[in-house]
């Protein structure tokens, strides 16, 4: 008895240390073949010598019992060649790292097959072909990115089993087909992106299985329909490009039990109808970026928009919106960038707008009916770089800005309105201006001489024409010529 225990005990010890001798030859002859199809590189000649163990060769990592390949990482190498498939026979391989290089030809289909990967990273190479369906159903995958490649296909449509995948990055890539429903089953998502590919249909109300989903990055393809409300349910998420798309339908937002941390809504750039949903307040309360421009969007902008009391950017030009400016938008004190241009905005610019003393952008161009004064205190927010309300049918004075401080001030647009009086006092502090447009109104007087005195003459473009102005272009605009580029 003890005799047939020790003679198996031996048996399996002979098996064993001829597995490792097979192993580890395997492993060497994998990376050798890895090796023989990159181009010759001399970092790769001094740093894989043959006369040294494999596991000490840059950038390999081994198992320390084991001495089998558990990482191969180059990236930033600069690496020529395609990959090799026998890469597939590292069979312990958990982290394959061969980012921005410059590898070309296919992603062998077999390192879908590696049962302990976990991390494939190819981001920034010369990859095409098609993504191996296999790394679509690996239980223990926790990150593929194959970013900024030449990729093309479809993503596999059948079945996904990837319960550990955490991110998928196909950012920029020659993707086509559709999004699979099955994304559905990838519930452990954190970041998805699909940005600049080519990717149609619609976004599968699955993706909104994707409980833990972050960010997802869906702009620039050609995805269709609306937008899943099911999307603002997903609590986590921070982040919603889907820019350059061809959405369409209204925006509607969800009223769940979930409390959303949306940060940033980006959808510019698709066909979305209908209005500003007025219940943002209650959903979306902690938003930073909120982009709709150059959309079909309709009705006004909600009267309690300043309840997005985190708000930095707000772009909704080329829309179709209607009504007056709320007054609750000058209680945004966070907001830096407002775009409301080339739509269809009316009446007064509130005296609140004064109070955005974080504001750099502020545009209501080609609105054509915006109406009254602008507020001096506008002229008294020193973050302000660019002021355009041209194409309106503002009137009275430009504010004075004697006394006022307008240090970062770049361009003020404020042609093709009904300004009256004269060119008043107001760029005095603008030593950074660059563009000063005032054509097309009705000032008069003399072009100020100050305008020469300038600490730092930055200014390129100044439109002065199709004022009754008169006098003539000061001395002091001599100073000024060689910056000039255009007087009209
Ligand atoms: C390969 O296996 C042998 C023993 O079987 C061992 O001595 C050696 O360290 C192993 N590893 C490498 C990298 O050669
Ligand atoms: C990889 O494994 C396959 C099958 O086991 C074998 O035919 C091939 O020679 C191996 N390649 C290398 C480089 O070890
Ligand atoms: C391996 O070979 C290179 C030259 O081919 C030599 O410079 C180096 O010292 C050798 N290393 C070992 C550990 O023998
Ligand atoms: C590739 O380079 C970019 C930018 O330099 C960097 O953010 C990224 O982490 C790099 N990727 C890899 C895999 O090293
Ligand atoms: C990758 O591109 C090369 C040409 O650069 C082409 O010959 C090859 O067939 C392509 N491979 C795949 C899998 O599409
Ligand atoms: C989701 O994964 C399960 C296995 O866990 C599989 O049976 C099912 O077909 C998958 N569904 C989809 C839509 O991928
Ligand atoms: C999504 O979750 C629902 C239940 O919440 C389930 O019925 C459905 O099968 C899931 N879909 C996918 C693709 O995982
Ligand atoms: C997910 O994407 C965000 C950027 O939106 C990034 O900050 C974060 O590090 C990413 N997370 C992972 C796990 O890649
Ligand atoms: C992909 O990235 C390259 C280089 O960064 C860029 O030139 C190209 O325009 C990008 N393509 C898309 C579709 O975003
Ligand atoms: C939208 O994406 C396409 C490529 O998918 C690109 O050619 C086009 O310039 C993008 N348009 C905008 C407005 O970014
Ligand atoms: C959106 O507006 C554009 C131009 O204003 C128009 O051509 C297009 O038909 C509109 N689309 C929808 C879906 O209303
Ligand atoms: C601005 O905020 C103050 C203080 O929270 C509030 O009393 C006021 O009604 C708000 N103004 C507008 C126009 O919403």
């Amino acid at each position: 008895m003890e005799k047939h225990v020790f003679l198996l005990i031996l048996v399996f010890l002979v098996k064993f240390s001829i597995s490792i001798a097979a192993s580890n030859e395997t492993d060497q002859k994998a990376l050798l073949d890895f090796q023989n199809l990159i181009s010759p590189s001399r970092f790769l000649a001094i740093n894989w010598m043959k006369n040294t163990s494999y596991c000490s060769w840059f950038g390999v990592t081994c198992s320390p019992k084991r001495q089998r390949v558990v990482a191969l990482a180059l990236p930033n190498l600069q690496l020529q060649g395609t990959i090799s498939p026998c890469l597939a026979n590292l069979s312990f391989l958990r982290v394959l790292n061969l980012g921005n290089n410059s590898f070309h030809g296919g992603i062998p289909y077999g390192l879908g097959h590696l049962p302990r990967l976990r991390v494939i990273d190819m981001q920034n190479n010369k990859l095409n072909g098609s993504i191996p369906t296999s790394l679509f159903q690996h239980r223990r995958v926790q990150v593929i990115s194959l970013a900024f490649n030449k990729l093309h296909g479809e993503m596999w449509k059948g079945p996904w089993y990837v319960p550990e995948l955490r991110v998928l990055d196909l950012t920029n890539n020659s993707l086509t087909g559709v999004i699979p429903p099955s994304v559905g089953n990838a519930t452990n998502m954190i970041n998805f992106s699909l940005f600049g590919n080519r990717v149609n249909g619609n976004i599968p109300k699955e993706i909104g299985n994707l409980s833990q989903l972050a960010d997802l990055s869906l702009s620039d393809n050609q995805l269709t329909c609306s937008i899943p409300a099911i999307l603002f349910n997903i609590s986590p998420l921070l982040a919603i490009h889907l820019r350059n798309n061809s959405l369409s339908g209204p925006l509607l937002l969800d009223e769940g039990n979930i409390v959303s941390n949306l940060e940033v809504l980006r959808i510019s750039h698709n066909q979305i109808s209908g209005c500003i949903p007025s219940n943002i307040c209650l959903v979306l309360t902690k938003l930073k970026i909120l982009s709709l421009s150059f959309n079909n969007i309709t009705g006004e902008i909600p009267r309690n928009i300043g309840c997005l009391a985190n708000l930095e950017v707000l772009y909704i030009e080329r829309n179709a919106i209607s009504g007056t400016i709320p007054a609750s938008l000058g209680n945004i004190s966070t907001l830096q960038n407002l775009d409301c241009s080339h739509s269809r905005i009316v009446g007064q610019v509130p005296q609140e707008s004064g109070k955005l003393s974080n504001l750099r952008l502020l545009n209501f161009e080609h609105n054509y009916n915006l109406i009254g004064q602008i507020q001096e205190a506008i002229f008294n927010i020193s973050s302000l770089e660019t002021i355009a309300f041209n194409s309106n049918n503002l009137s009275r004075r430009i504010p004075s800005t004697t006394g006022l401080h307008l240090p970062n001030l770049k361009g003020l647009y404020l042609g093709d309105n009904h300004f009256e009086g004269e060119i008043s006092l107001f760029i005095i502090n603008a030593s950074k201006l660059e563009i000063l447009g005032l054509a097309q109104n009705f000032l008069t007087g003399a072009i100020p001489t100050n305008l020469g005195n300038l600490c730092e003459p930055m200014l390129r473009y100044l439109q002065v024409g199709y004022n009754p102005l008169n006098g003539v272009l000061p001395n002091s605009i001599g100073n000024l010529s060689s910056t000039i580029q255009n007087i009209e």
